[in-house]
């Protein structure tokens, strides 16, 4: 427990890592709402739930593509924070890639799981590319809300956080009835940290 941080700041105190799922799973029938993790290898979904977790839980890397399994994370006993495999790897052997797409389109539209919001995490200097925009046209299909949580701000200067904020607005014209915000988020400085515990504590909390 980290006693320094203020009383007002939102926390998210008991956690505890559940298990590692690759495919069908009781936990995925559990009714306890899923809030996912997705977004691209190496744009620091990892990182971002460890900032938010305020522990390392999850394995972050500098080896993009070492996340396999699908993650489960308990948070206050009442909710699941799902750590999903990153996807466009280009090292990555191309069947194991096309394995990893299909298995995040199965747990997103297919496994049953309770799942009420997808945390679409992207590297705010690269923007939304290919996979990203699939994620955002399945969360469409499945009426899955998403917040765009747009990392690696602390790389920014002023100009080029403004310019790539900008970009990303258009992800929400073209998705408007999804995407309900882009979060500017660093998990290195904890910029958007407590919006994003907010978000997270009012899926679950009264
Ligand atoms: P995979 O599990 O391989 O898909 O990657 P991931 O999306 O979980 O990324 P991870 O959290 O492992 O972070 C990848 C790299 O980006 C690490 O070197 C992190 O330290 C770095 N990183 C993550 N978030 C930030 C951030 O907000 N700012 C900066 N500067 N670096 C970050
Ligand atoms: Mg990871």
């Amino acid at each position: 427990m980290n006693n320094k941080t203020h009383s007002s700041d939102c926390q998210i105190t008991n956690v505890e890592f559940a298990r590692g799922v690759v495919g069908d799973d009781p936990i995925l029938a559990e009714d306890k709402p899923n809030i996912v993790v997705a977004g691209r290898s190496n744009a620091g979904k990892s990182s971002v739930i460890n900032r938010l977790l305020g522990r390392q839980l999850a394995r972050t890397s500098s080896t993009p593509g070492k996340t396999q399994e699908i993650n489960f994370f308990s948070i206050d006993a009442a909710a699941y924070l799902v750590d999903l495999p990153g996807y466009g790897y280009a090292k990555l052997p191309a069947a194991r890639a096309e394995k990893l797409r299909k298995q995040m389109i199965w747990y997103l539209a297919r496994s049953g799981a309770p799942i009420k919001l997808l945390l679409l995490v992207l590297d705010v200097r690269r923007g939304s590319k290919g996979l990203d925009r699939d994620l955002l046209d399945i969360a469409s299909g499945e009426g899955i809300p998403v917040v765009i949580v747009a990392n690696k701000i602390d790389k920014c200067n002023q100009k080029e956080r403004v310019a790539a904020l900008r970009a990303l607005a258009e992800d929400v014209t073209s998705h408007p009835e999804t995407v309900k915000q882009v979060l500017p988020f660093s998990a290195i400085k904890g910029t958007g940290k407590d919006e994003l515990c907010k978000i997270i504590k009012s899926i679950y909390a009264n």
